[in-house]
């Protein structure tokens, strides 16, 4: 990847029309907050070949193969309230499930709240980080790994994970499914500063939405019980119904819902 032919590419008024592009780095995430600290403007988009520190949700690693995939981190400073940042990873989990279809034709769905699964195995991971300093907008920083033009996966992961190659049978442009992907953020992430919530976003995505009316197990550190998902609300909280007919919304940081059919 190299940031000539992402340009050629991107069509964005603002996200990514400045952009660096490494061989190899620890953390796209890292650097784009490196680079803020340097004063980068907002938009900033970091792209690598390959991160020897890529990291995952959860304090987890995220690890892909040299070359062929998409490790990128965009930066944001958007004047809103530290704990309405969450939402914006559902923001990108939407933009990255609608680029993908319009870059490659791939149909995939948003796993709640962030994961992007085609039939069952996870193509794309979204980690959002936040720094605030005092009374100043937070500094956001949203990474996505997507698994490209990956041919195959060691066997213990095999079952859970997949690539748009995989999926297609052919190979896919990195640069073309970034744009695509960086032109729908740009358009959601507009429409979702003018409140800070997903309350006009939450149609389309409860309609990418996999759990949707299917029984979710909810790992509640009070414990853990099974119930339907029907949706998520404003705030990006997933509604759920329990077998009492009672209606809950679990918090993504508080919870993590595992689907009962596979990994979706
Ligand atoms: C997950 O599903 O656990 C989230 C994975 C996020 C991976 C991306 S790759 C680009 C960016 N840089 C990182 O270190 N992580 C994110």
């Amino acid at each position: 990847m190299n940031t000539e032919s992402l340009q050629k590419e991107l069509h964005t008024k603002w996200i990514g029309r400045q952009s660096l592009a490494f061989q190899e780095i620890d953390s796209t995430n890292d650097e784009a907050f490196r680079r803020a600290g340097d004063g980068a403007e907002e938009g900033l988009l970091v792209m690598a070949d390959f991160q020897t520190r890529g990291k995952g949700r959860k304090g987890r690693r995220w690890d892909s193969v040299s070359g062929g995939n998409i490790a990128m981190s965009i930066l944001l400073r958007p004047d809103i309230s530290p704990s309405a940042a969450p939402r914006l990873t559902l923001v990108m989990a939407l933009s990255a499930a609608q680029g993908i279809k319009e870059a490659s034709g791939i149909l995939t769905g948003i796993k709640w709240p962030n994961d992007i699964v085609v039939k069952g195995k996870k193509i794309c991971g979204i980690l959002t980080e936040m720094k605030v300093c005092g009374a100043d907008p937070p500094e956001i920083v949203i990474g996505v790994g997507i698994n490209v033009n990956t041919e195959g996966f060691p066997e213990e992961i095999r079952d859970r994970a997949t690539s748009l190659f995989l999926e297609s049978g052919k190979k896919q442009s990195c640069e073309r499914v970034m744009a695509s992907i960086l032109e729908w953020f740009e358009k959601y992430y507009e429409v979702f500063l003018k409140t800070g919530t997903l309350a006009e976003l939450k149609d389309n995505y409860d309609q990418a939405c996999v759990n949707n009316g299917r029984r979710v197990c909810v790992m509640d550190p009070k414990g853990q019980y099974e119930a339907e998902a029907v949706g998520i609300n404003e705030k990006g909280e997933l509604l759920i119904i329990r077998d009492d007919g009672s209606m809950d919304s679990v918090y993504a940081g508080e919870v993590s819902v595992r689907g009962i059919y596979g990994y979706a």
